[in-house]
């Protein structure tokens, strides 16, 4: 039987860094040495200030850094100490060529693959653990296979993870399902069981599933394909509700309540961001037609395409509300992260927005308590234009605080639901009192009470409703 007593993890990003860090804290017995080629990335994550916000990570991390859990820059070092190996590294959607905008970029996987086959001196079990369209394991074998010998052996496990952001430790720690996919082969077997044996130091034995290599690597596909097209399920109905006085979240509340629904990720929003959703489901698109499934692929795309249309559609509600025209007028944007309590921006629908606002010639003042203003500069601009960030710069304001943003402001946009922006934490009366009049505030997340702001004087719109809902 195989006993997992060294782990390396590649690639110290959001995926590896919390998940790698919560097993050497459930785990005094293995040592976890988490790597990166960025030193920057690593640095950061040796010091006070890790490198990405999540809450109770720096517990987690502080505890066990130096005792059982290592960062380094030395890749080779650490996949020769292994066991078992971690891929962790980014898979962005293809920038260019053949699948560009849809396929995954499976550069890195390959690189980082190459890399273990290269400098493996024994055995390993290669574990994917960046969500990779179905398939790769066997790309990875191959190369795993080729550099194979009678002493040195590889078995690959898919073992997707599904944690969410800004509540990556608490998912971690307590996870629905944990799933280990493997090659149906007796060293297989056995590799999937090594993996149960290390998970199990603090998950219950019926929490972790184990099935067939495919089935695994289509099943983080598919729930996070499910999860998003809950949530184009409930935008598609806000615009039904809009147009006609019902209210959103007593609908989703109504729907959420048969058991066999459930109430969870019915919120409807401004739309979907993250580096998960959109990616995963162009994957699954792109999958579908290569397997010639036109149809199929027709209706993955379609929960992308709504998407983009609620984001769309959010933008012309706010132009035509004031008064068809937002050239040279103060938009205050409140939260650019993708979702609260995370500081990463990837796909959030603060970027789409405000690059429309830009568009349109609006001065943007842009507030969120987490994101760095280099990223948001970076995240406007638009990649290989001269100067761009100059451009940006000139209309784009970055605050300190909602007062700041807001102060002088035509029109207030709550694009993520950071508790702070909440009517019973951020004082609505003083941000009324700095604002132009009219005052607008729109609210695309359902975070704030739209009476009681109406009583302060703003004039509120929120996603999903509509001012007279009720009383119609
Ligand atoms: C997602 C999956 O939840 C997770 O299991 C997977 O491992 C990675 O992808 P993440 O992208 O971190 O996690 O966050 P999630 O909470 O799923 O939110 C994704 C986006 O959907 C955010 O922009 C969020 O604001 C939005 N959302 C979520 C809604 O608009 N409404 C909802 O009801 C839920
Ligand atoms: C449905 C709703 O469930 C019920 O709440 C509403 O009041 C009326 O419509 P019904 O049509 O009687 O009820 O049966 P239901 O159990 O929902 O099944 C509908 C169809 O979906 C059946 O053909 C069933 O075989 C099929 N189905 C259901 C599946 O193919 N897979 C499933 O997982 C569930
Ligand atoms: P994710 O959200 O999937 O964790 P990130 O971009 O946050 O993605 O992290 C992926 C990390 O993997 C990056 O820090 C990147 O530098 C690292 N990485 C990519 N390729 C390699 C490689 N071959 N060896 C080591 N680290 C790598």
């Amino acid at each position: 039987m195989t006993v997992v007593k060294n782990i390396c993890c590649i690639g110290a990003g959001y995926v590896g860094g919390p998940t790698c860090a919560v097993l050497a804290y459930k785990c005094p017995d293995i040592k976890v040495t988490i790597v990166d080629l960025s030193e920057a990335r690593i640095a950061a994550w040796n010091s006070s200030n890790l490198p990405i916000y999540e809450p109770g990570l720096d517990e987690v991390v502080f505890e066990c850094r130096g005792k059982n859990l290592f960062f380094s820059t030395n890749v080779d070092a650490a996949i020769q100490e292994a066991d078992l190996i971690f891929v962790s590294v980014n898979t962005p959607t293809k920038k260019s060529g053949m699948g560009a905008g849809m396929a995954a970029d499976l550069a890195y996987i390959e690189s980082a693959t190459r890399r273990i086959a290269e400098v493996s001196t024994s055995s390993k079990i290669v574990v994917e653990k960046s969500t990779v369209p179905c398939r790769t394991a066997q790309s990875m074998r191959t190369i795993l296979d080729a550099n194979s010998t009678s002493e040195i052996h590889f078995d690959i496990l898919s073992n997707p993870e599904f944690l969410a952001e800004g509540t990556a430790i608490k998912d971690l720690l307590n996870p629905d399902r944990v799933l280990i996919g493997a090659l149906q082969t007796e060293s297989g077997i056995e590799a999937q069981n090594a993996l149960v044996d290390v998970y199990t130091h603090w998950v219950p034995k019926e929490r972790v599933i184990t099935t067939n290599l495919w089935s695994s690597e289509l099943s983080k596909l598919a729930a996070n394909a499910m999860l998003a097209q809950r949530i184009s399920s409930i935008n598609a109905l806000s615009a039904i509700c809009e147009a006609t006085g019902a209210d959103v979240d007593e609908v989703a509340f109504a729907c959420g309540k048969d058991t066999r629904l459930g109430s969870k990720f019915l919120k409807a929003s401004v739309g979907f961001g993250g580096s998960c959703f959109q990616k995963d489901i162009l994957n699954l698109v792109y999958l579908s037609q290569q397997l010639n499934l036109p149809e199929v692929a027709d209706y993955w795309q379609q929960v992308v395409i709504m998407n983009e249309y609620q984001k769309k559609r959010f933008v012309r509600n706010i132009i035509s509300t004031l008064f068809n025209t937002i050239t040279n007028k103060k938009i205050a944007v409140l939260g650019f992260a993708f979702k609260k309590d995370t500081g990463d921006t990837r796909e959030s629908a603060a970027i789409t927005l405000i690059k429309d606002f830009m568009q349109e010639n609006a001065r943007v003042a842009i507030y969120d308590p987490k994101v760095e203003p280099q990223q948001i500069y970076m995240d406007l601009s638009e990649p290989g234009v001269v100067d761009t960030q100059k451009e940006v710069e000139k209309k784009v304001q970055i605050c300190q605080s909602a007062y700041e943003a807001a102060d002088g402001a035509d029109a207030v946009i709550i694009v993520t639901e950071w508790d702070e922006f909440r009517d019973d934490q951020l004082d609505y009366s003083k941000i009324y009192a700095g604002m132009h009049k009219p005052a607008f505030l729109f609210d695309g997340r359902l975070l704030i009470n739209a009476q009681k702001l109406r009583q302060i004087g703003f004039k509120v719109s929120v996603i999903g409703k509509n001012e007279l809902a009720g009383t119609a």
